[in-house]
């Protein structure tokens, strides 16, 4: 299945220069998003993971079949003020802005195999802050899982010690 043929690409969204990759239309499509959701569950078995990590908003779009089909739990990042308990923080930049992420100090057990599933990877901002966070709560992570890589944005230069699978390259 050629996965590119359910992206759309939308130019000047949400800023003039940025081409914006809408994932809605591949989420339309029951077959397309059950075979990527497919893809990162065995990438998962692969990895032995016991937990599936994903950023708001649309990391929990992906993270979530994952976990689902694999009967593991999936513990949610969040941006600032959203988490109702204790949590760990983290600042990050990212393609057009920079914010924070939080995830809760409870949501990794000891031993822990975190797969972090995220639906794009740009600047790799993101997915830094997350892995921070997990790591600072002493998960394991074990890989990041990506529906679209944005290759010139060299996002995978700031994650050089994890291992990357993504389905969409452009
Ligand atoms: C988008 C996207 C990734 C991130 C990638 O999320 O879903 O999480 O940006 O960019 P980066 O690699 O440069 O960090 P966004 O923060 O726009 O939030 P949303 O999912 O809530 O729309
Ligand atoms: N998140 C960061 N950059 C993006 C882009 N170009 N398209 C969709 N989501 C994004």
């Amino acid at each position: 299945m050629n996965l590119k043929d359910y992206i759309a690409d939308v130019p000047d969204f949400p800023k003039k220069g940025i081409l914006f990759r809408d994932i809605t239309p591949l989420m339309l499509n029951g077959k397309a998003f059950q075979y990527a959701a497919d893809q990162f569950i065995q990438f998962a078995k692969d990895k032995k993971a016991t937990l599936i990590v994903g950023p708001e908003a649309r990391g929990f779009i992906f993270g979530c079949p994952v976990a689902a089909g694999l009967g593991i739990g999936f513990a949610p990042v969040r941006k600032p003020g959203k988490l109702p308990r204790e949590y760990v923080s983290v600042s990050y930049d990212l393609e057009y802005g920079s914010n924070e992420l939080c995830l809760h100090s409870d949501s990794i057990k000891k031993g822990d195999r975190v797969l972090v599933v995220d639906d794009l990877l740009a600047t790799g901002g993101t997915m830094d802050a997350t892995v921070k966070l997990v790591e600072k709560l002493g998960g394991e992570v074990v890989g990041l899982a990506f529906l679209i890589e944005l290759s010139e944005l060299k996002g995978r230069d700031n994650l050089r010690n994890y291992d990357i699978l993504t389905l969409i390259t452009y």
